[in-house]
């Protein structure tokens, strides 16, 4: 394996804070799961693990790959196909930006919990089923009644409410 490679490996390991992927794990070494003995069959006969581990796909980009791979002559059967599908998306996804959504998520949770419980308890809240447009105005309307929302911090809060309380 080449030391860029491993150089690489190091950086998004030290990127998601080793949370995801188990740090000092050996290159090669593919995580746990009921697909890790259909990756070794079927896709490290032309190479090594590294090339599959060090991606962040989404899961359509997966299904793409695989495909791409059965082109290229990986042979694949059709009750592999989703067991690996679902494994790779599982393991392999675009971590850093689900990160930065849960960091995002902490936050607006921080400004819930400082801005909104003050006056009232959570259930008078959590009842509410609102499309986004209905958080948007009774966010508005509890700024107008006294809550402080800062301006910086309104968008997320307005996102973890529908997220959370949205239309069912
Ligand atoms: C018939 C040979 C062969 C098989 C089997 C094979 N691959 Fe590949 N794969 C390649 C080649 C050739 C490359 C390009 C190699 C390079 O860039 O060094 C590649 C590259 C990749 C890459 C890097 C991104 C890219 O598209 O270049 C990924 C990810 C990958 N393969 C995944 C898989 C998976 C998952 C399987 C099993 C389903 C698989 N491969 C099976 C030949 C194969
Ligand atoms: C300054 C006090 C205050 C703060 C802070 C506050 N609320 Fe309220 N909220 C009220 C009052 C008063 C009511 C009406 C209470 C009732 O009907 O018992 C209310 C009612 C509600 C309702 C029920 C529907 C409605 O419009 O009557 C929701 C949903 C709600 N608040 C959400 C929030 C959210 C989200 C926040 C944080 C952004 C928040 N509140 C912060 C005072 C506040």
């Amino acid at each position: 394996m080449s030391t860029l490679r491993v150089f690489r490996l190091c950086l998004f390991v030290t990127f998601v804070g080793g949370s995801v992927v188990a740090v000092g794990q050996p290159q090669n070494d593919l995580p746990d799961g009921i697909a890790a003995d259909i990756t070794r069959k079927r896709c490290l006969t032309c190479h090594e693990a590294d090339l599959i581990v060090q991606q962040q796909l989404s899961r359509p980009a997966w299904e793409r790959e695989i495909d791409k791979m059965m082109r290229w002559g990986a042979v694949v059967t059709a009750e592999e196909r989703a067991p690996l599908v679902d494994y790779f998306s599982a393991h392999f996804a675009p971590t850093p930006v689900t990160a930065h959504v849960a960091r995002q998520s902490t936050a607006a949770e921080a400004t819930y919990k400082r801005a909104c419980l003050t006056c009232h308890e959570s259930d008078l809240i959590e009842q509410q089923h609102l499309s986004r447009a209905g958080w948007v105005r009774e966010v508005d309307k509890m700024i107008r009644w006294g809550a402080s929302v800062p301006d910086t911090e309104k968008e997320a809060l307005v996102d973890w409410l529908t997220s959370r309380y949205g239309e069912l």
